[in-house]
């Protein structure tokens, strides 16, 4: 990957160029207003990848907890809640097209693992389109493992999800 690429936390100057690669890699959309939202949120990750001042790409995930000692939903009390990990979830990653196959998205990746080591997360979770070889088999050269499909999961157009997981970083 070329030197002058840098990867740097999303600000929310960053957003319409964001959602220009969204619609550029035919991504699900979120809107400027879904973005901001999910910038401003303690647990959420965000990094854009630039040369010069030009965004190439972006990943979006956030930091998630879960809890054990649950005797039933509705009793929610401090002593019943116990936090016992916290996981990742990718929500996206894009990379320009003529910037892909370049290192680019290795390198957001390794951002949301350094965050996941120093928030002690212990598993990263994704859903990816099972007829997208290329972010399939960037997840697999990653060491992300197919865990479910969940059928017919996507509309416009139709197709199933892959459920992938990454289980030791
Ligand atoms: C998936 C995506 C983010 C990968 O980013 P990238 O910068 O091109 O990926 P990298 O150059 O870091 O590739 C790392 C490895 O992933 C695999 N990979 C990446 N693109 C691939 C492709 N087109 N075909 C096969 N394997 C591919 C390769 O193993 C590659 O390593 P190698 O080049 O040494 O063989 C990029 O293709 C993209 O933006 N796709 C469109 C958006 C998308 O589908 N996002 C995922 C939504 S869940």
């Amino acid at each position: 990957m070329s030197s002058k690429i840098k990867i740097l936390k999303m600000r929310e100057s960053d957003i319409s160029d964001v959602l220009k690669i969204y619609e550029e890699c035919n991504l699900s959309r979120w809107t400027y207003a879904d973005y901001l939202k999910e910038i401003r949120l303690v647990n959420s990750i965000n990094y854009t990848a630039k040369i010069a001042e030009q965004i190439i790409g972006f990943i979006t995930a956030r930091l998630i907890m879960s809890q054990n000692n649950i005797p039933t939903l509705y009793q929610e009390t401090k002593e019943k809640f116990k936090v016992i990990e916290v996981e990742c979830e990718i929500y996206n990653i894009g990379v320009r097209k003529f910037s892909q196959r370049n290192g680019v998205g290795n390198s957001l990746l390794f951002e949301i693992l350094k965050k996941c080591k120093q928030s002690n997360a212990k598993k990263i979770w994704l859903e990816v389109r099972q007829s997208n070889q290329k972010a399939v088999n960037f997840y697999k050269k990653n060491n992300f493992k197919e865990k479910y499909r969940r059928p017919n999961f996507y509309n416009n157009p139709p197709d199933h999800a892959l459920v992938m997981s990454l289980d030791k970083f």
